[in-house]
């Protein structure tokens, strides 16, 4: 890994064994991208790659008179210059201009990355990252823009955010501030997006780029399970085993936007950052304003290789604490066991069974606080209700730990009820504009997040519940989306910046918690997986992926959501059948079979279980405890679709090769059909690998594949709607 500034040409290559980023200062001092791809040699000079041509109804810089923004790749483009693509931000001055032309002043190259001020963000030490920093100036408008770029030695990564400085006296607008910005010189891509929306979360979509705008966004306040900040730009024929793409991941969990813009003469630019739409920040002179962060991963080597260096990247260089990297507790949840309706001796007598299977941590929902018997009420009031809890919290936390088992609970801070006491005190704690009522979301309001004294009451409410009490994890939920968002604290021009600021709120309850905690394992949530993204993954190391805990669709929901984030942050559970969401039944071992790849856990009272039901349980989290290292942590390759196909297959591999899980789903039975081959993959070709019912040499398992019908005798069947194996490899030694 290095990064060379080249004095003469002015241009910055940054590298590592993988991948080459160049990056060169155009004649009027703006940035333009030479190059991004696979590794290539250095050389003094790469402007000849630039175009400096005359071409009809084309404008060129008047200095030069021969070169056109338009026709060339750039950094970071800004309104009113050559360009006329989208551009990554944009700036206002008190003469109203939003003109500006921003020109190279000085670097910095140093080893390392620095923090984001209150935002999540990638960390590294010296040996892991290398950073530049290039300022930018307008000095017209008296504003400096910072680009910082990180490239990791380990991974073909390129983190990027950007720094504004009003280096003026006056008032500057900030109307738009993308954290990236990359212009590739071709169109022959697809735009791979993860769409859904509850219950139905990142389920993947292809479109094929040309001229004109692709995006994806949210604007509800969260990241959103309608569109996640993670897309994936492939050649067409790129599938998870060969060919190019980029991924670009947002690590941020509000309001975003990511577009694909394809220009007149070929260029195709990927933007991605805060969505500008209703975002507008006020910078008084000397303040600053920092990005969010995206991560660029490229691969030539297919999706489950671009897959990978996600999961690495996040599982070392973003999750932090205790948790960061170690296989994570199987736990038994009461949501959908009991749902509010509970009494300690209840829960007890739940947890008891758990505690026999071999579970570890006990997780108790909502329902424990105010008046919190339904939807309807209690949110805001975060103190224990003594019907339901006697001794409070730390009562049934010493009850449960006593038994052997770690504690945990449920919240969920932004939010208030109407009907609660925090509410009847202080109603305009709420998001909600003057006059006009707040629409309500699962009957429930926003608190206003960008308000420090709100989420200082929240911090020392839930402060009060935790302390004191052996308390080892906690699930933060959100459940519903913000409208209404008008803050009574700030001026009306600064209303464009409550979106923002209520995520930055979020952030800062979370980085107070999480410090005053730290062996607190957090678990995020939004109504399952509508706050999914890398921005919640640096304060909470797993999420719960999605509300519907149908083992068939969870294959879909848990195969998109790897593309972009680590398995062991994704968080899955065996849930009672008929399932609560989709009314279909599967088998517990096809409910666990599915639910091994991610956090693993239950989600159910285990004594309404037959006894042949529960004493596989015991075998099944006796399995996980053995492999879920492996699983979590261990290299992923996706084996076959169920976007494609009516089966599923997926395995882990471990670091050195020498062992391997592999999971194998069919989801709907086809008639008169031979059950086939499965090729799997990342194993060592040499090794002698030792199955079920034979060994075999990893060319044989990668090249010729495993018959299906050799495990139809575990109970397997392909002719069977929802049947399937899960099975382990073990190198000889
Ligand atoms: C959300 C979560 C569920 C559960 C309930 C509790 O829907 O996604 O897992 O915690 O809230 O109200």
């Amino acid at each position: 890994m290095n990064i060379i500034w080249n004095k003469i040409s002015g241009q910055f290559h940054l590298y590592n064994e993988r991948i080459s980023y160049i990056i060169g200062v155009a004649p009027g001092g703006e940035l333009t991208n030479l190059y991004y791809g696979k590794r290539i040699h250095d050389r003094d000079d790469f402007s000849y790659v630039l175009f400096r041509m005359g071409m009809p109804n084309v404008v060129v810089d008047a200095d030069t008179e021969s070169y056109s923004m338009e026709l060339n790749r750039q950094e970071y483009p800004s309104f009113g210059t050559t360009d006329f693509g989208t551009q990554a931000y944009e700036i206002e001055t008190v003469n109203g201009s939003r003109i500006s032309s921003f020109a190279y002043k000085s670097h910095k190259i140093y080893s390392g990355k620095g923090s984001l001020n209150g935002l999540p963000a990638l960390y590294a030490d010296d040996s892991e990252a290398m950073t530049l920093e290039i300022v930018l100036e307008d000095e017209i408008a008296k504003v400096s823009v910072t680009l910082f770029y990180t490239i990791f030695d380990r991974f073909p990564v390129i983190a990027r955010h950007t720094r504004f400085t009003n280096c003026g006296d006056s008032k500057v607008r900030l109307i738009k501030a993308l954290s990236c910005c990359l212009d590739l010189p071709d169109q022959d891509y697809e735009m791979v997006q993860f769409t859904g929306a509850w219950a139905r979360e990142r389920m993947p979509q292809t479109r094929r780029l040309c001229n004109g705008i692709t995006s994806v966004e949210s604007k509800r306040g969260v990241s959103s399970a309608n569109f996640n900040p993670f897309i994936i730009i492939k050649r067409p024929n790129t599938d998870d085993f060969a060919g190019e793409a980029i991924g670009f991941s947002l690590v941020y969990s509000g309001n975003f936007i990511a577009t694909a813009e394809g220009g007149t003469h070929g260029r195709m630019r990927i933007l991605m950052g805060i969505n500008p739409d209703r975002f507008t920040w006020i910078l008084n002179g000397e303040e600053t304003f920092e990005t969010p962060e995206a991560v660029m991963a490229i691969t030539d080597k297919g999706l489950n290789d671009l897959s990978q260096t996600y999961h690495r990247l996040y599982n070392n260089n973003l999750v932090r604490g205790k948790w960061k990297n170690q296989p994570r507790p199987i736990l038994n949840n009461n949501w959908e066991a009991t749902f509010m309706d509970f009494t300690e001796e209840k829960i007890l007598r739940i947890a008891k069974k758990a505690k026999e299977a071999g579970i570890e941590l006990f997780v108790l929902d909502d329902g424990w606080f105010g008046e919190r018997n339904d939807d309807f009420a209690g949110l805001g009031d975060w103190i224990e209700n003594p019907k339901k809890l006697p001794q409070g919290m730390a009562g049934l936390a010493s009850k449960i730990t006593a038994m052997g088992m770690k504690f945990g609970f449920w919240i969920e801070p932004e939010m208030v009820n109407p009907n609660s006491n925090l509410y009847r005190r202080h109603p305009d704690w709420v998001l909600v504009a003057p006059g006009r009522k707040a629409s309500l979301g699962r009957h429930q309001l926003v608190l206003d997040f960008s308000r420090e004294e709100v989420v200082d009451h929240i911090y020392n409410m839930l402060h009060k519940v935790i302390y004191g009490a052996p308390i080892s994890y906690i699930k933060w939920d959100m459940n519903r989306s913000l409208t209404e968002v008008f803050s009574n604290e700030l001026t009306s021009e600064e209303q464009g910046m409550v979106y923002h600021k209520y995520v930055m709120g979020v952030y800062d309850l979370y980085s107070r918690l999480t410090e005053a905690f730290p062996d607190i394992l957090f678990e995020s949530c939004s109504s399952g997986g509508n706050r999914f993204d890398a921005g919640m993954l640096y304060w909470a190391p797993q999420a719960w992926c999605s509300d519907n805990t149908d083992a068939i669709d969870r294959i879909r929901i848990q195969y998109g959501s790897s593309y972009g984030y680590p398995i062991a942050s994704i968080g899955s559970h065996v849930s009672a059948v008929p399932n609560q969401q989709t009314g279909r039944s599967t088998s517990i071992a096809t409910r666990a079979n599915v639910a091994y790849f991610g956090t693993f856990g239950y989600e159910l009272d285990l004594n309404e279980l037959s006894e042949k039901e529960f004493e596989e349980v015991k075998e099944q989290i006796r399995f996980m405890k053995k492999y879920r290292e492996l699983i979590q942590f261990g290299d992923f390759y996706r084996l076959r679709s169920p976007f494609e196909t009516d089966q599923a297959a997926w395995m882990a591999v471990s670091e050195d090769k020498k062992r391997a899980v592999v999971g194998f789903y069919c989801l709907r039975a086809n008639v008169n059909t031979l059950p086939g081959f499965l090729k799997l993959r990342g194993l060592n070709e040499n090794t002698l690998y030792k199955m079920e019912d034979g060994e075999f040499y990893g060319d044989e398992l990668m090249n010729m594949g495993i018959t299906l019908s050799r495990f139809y005798k575990k109970g397997f069947t392909i002719s069977e709607d929802f049947s399937s194996f899960v099975t382990v490899l073990e190198a000889k030694e």
